[in-house]
């Protein structure tokens, strides 16, 4: 059988059904635990000025983020993610514009954009991701940063001739990584969440990257790295972490 063209997958976020669920998926990063030390690290970096959030989706750090002060807008290509958040209160406060984040561009004078959640690997080819830095480094003023958050590949994690890692194993949700194409850099994350005796699923294809190359890709859009932390409450990046916040420089 021929490999599925998984360049083509449409993101899961485009589908109502998807978008519905959203908010009530089992995933610890919903929970204020979460989300505060997000929204406490983007407020300070974003400071008097406007903060774009890339993939804004339904407002899980926006809301929180423009409700503490700061003045946020978004992108989001996924008209029902975004006719979720403009359901919630606050929403109203949030310039929300339907368009893709590598060519849609709403400001040019931003102190920050952020780019969260492993949203980067939804762009599934080299090329979509430089151009999502260099749309990132279009709306920032100088000394404005740009900052992602996202997963370090774990393929190391894996047994030799194995292609899937589960990445989380909880009673609510059962999520496993299948490292379908090296060349290309492309996995496929398998979610199955259960609620009771029902199971729904929920499959996505995304390009995995590693921080070296999101380095390269920030100073191709004139950007430098200032920070690289293991999380939101500022840990020490090393050889062992799993994931990433990362804050680039406009010089
Ligand atoms: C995992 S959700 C993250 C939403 C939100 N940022 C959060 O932290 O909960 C990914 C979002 O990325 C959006 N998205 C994916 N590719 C996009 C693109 N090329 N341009 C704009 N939005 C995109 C999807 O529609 C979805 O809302």
């Amino acid at each position: 059988m021929a490999d599925p063209d998984y360049f083509s997958w449409p993101d899961e976020h485009l589908k109502p059904s998807v978008a519905a669920v959203y908010d009530d998926a089992a995933d610890h990063r919903f929970g204020p635990e979460a989300v505060n030390p997000a929204v406490e690290f983007l407020s300070e970096l974003a400071g008097d000025g406007i903060a774009v959030e890339f993939a804004i989706g339904t407002g899980r750090i926006a809301l929180p983020l423009s409700e503490k002060g700061t003045t946020v807008v978004g992108i989001d290509f996924s008209e029902p993610m975004v006719e979720e958040l403009r359901k919630k209160p606050g929403a109203s406060n949030i310039e929300v514009t339907i368009g893709d984040m590598t060519a849609t561009t709403v400001c040019t004078d931003a102190s920050l954009v952020f780019l969260v959640f492993n949203t980067i690997g939804n762009l599934r080819s080299q090329e979509q991701q430089v151009a999502c830095f260099a749309n990132a480094s279009a709306h920032l003023a100088p000394g404005g940063r740009f900052v992602i958050e996202t997963g370090v590949p774990q393929l190391s994690q894996l047994p030799p001739g194995e292609t899937i890692r589960p990445f989380d194993v909880s009673a609510r949700h059962l999520g496993f990584d299948e490292f379908v194409d090296p060349v290309n850099q492309i996995s496929v994350s398998h979610h199955y969440y259960i609620d009771g005796d029902r199971v729904r699923t929920q499959t996505g294809a995304f390009r995995y990257v590693w921080p070296s190359e999101l380095d390269l890709m920030a100073q191709l859009a004139g950007m430098y790295l200032e920070d690289r932390f293991a999380d939101w409450h500022r840990n020490p990046f090393t050889g062992d972490s799993l994931a990433h916040v990362s804050v680039w420089r406009k010089g």
